[in-house]
């Protein structure tokens, strides 16, 4: 039997995309092994969320009196306590380097809400309104020393429509999120998707620019 990839989850928040991979991975033949969450909130509702499906959770918080290498440091250290062949940003809120970066190069992916390169950082959905795009999405792309700028694997691409708000679209790019994110982790622990220098390669394709897949195809 083929083993599952070992998985770390950092989340800082409510964690529905961590929900999503932990649902997707329920069944016998479940090819991620979420064996951790990391967070670096002690009152984040993913420690709930990782509590009810039995998943070993580490608060490692950041002691602004500290150097920020205080921080890095420990959070590798908490990483590397699981051993992970992957390492998943879900809405984790701080920017990573350092040791972890070095260490898991080509390893840890992240989900930004925006069809990146299109507004990276902050306020994505209001920024995208504000600027009058007609379309607006999800990137999961490999993590790099640069914030929201590493290569990019999938995009979930949805039309923004005239009585949008930030509201709205932070609800339906949430909800194709949900479904993108999983596919994106299991084309990483299938070997299918690989980071080669600064580039995704899937399928042994190098990838210009991330696989899109729209609304209609995600949530029929
Ligand atoms: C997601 O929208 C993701 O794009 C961003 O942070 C949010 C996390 O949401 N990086 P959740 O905690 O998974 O609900």
């Amino acid at each position: 039997m083929r083993s599952a990839c070992r998985t770390v989850i950092l989340a800082s928040g409510s964690g529905s995309n961590f929900q999503a991979l932990i649902d997707d991975n329920r069944h016998d033949s479940a090819i991620l092994n979420i064996v951790g969450l990391i967070t670096d909130k002690t009152d984040a509702f993913a420690r709930q969320r990782a509590t009810k499906a039995s998943i070993e959770d580490l608060v490692v918080s950041h002691d602004r009196e500290q150097p920020r290498s205080v921080f890095d440091a420990a959070l590798a250290t908490a990483v590397e306590q699981f051993q992970p062949d992957l390492v998943i940003l879900a809405g984790f809120m701080k920017i990573i380097s350092g040791p972890l970066i070095e260490r898991y190069q080509g390893r840890i992916l992240n989900i930004h809400p925006a069809l990146l390169p299109r507004f990276k950082g902050l306020n994505t959905h209001q920024r995208c309104l504000d600027a009058g795009d007609h379309l607006h999405g999800s990137t999961v792309h490999f993590v790099t020393a640069n914030l929201d700028d590493g290569p990019g694997i999938l995009q979930a691409q949805l039309g923004v429509d005239s009585n949008d708000t930030a509201a709205t679209l932070s609800a339906r790019v949430q909800a194709l999120e949900h479904k993108i994110y999983p596919i994106a982790a299991r084309w990483f622990a299938e070997h299918r998707v690989t980071m080669q220098g600064n580039q995704s390669v899937l399928d042994g394709l190098t990838l210009d620019t991330p696989i899109v897949m729209t609304e209609d195809t995600l949530l029929t």
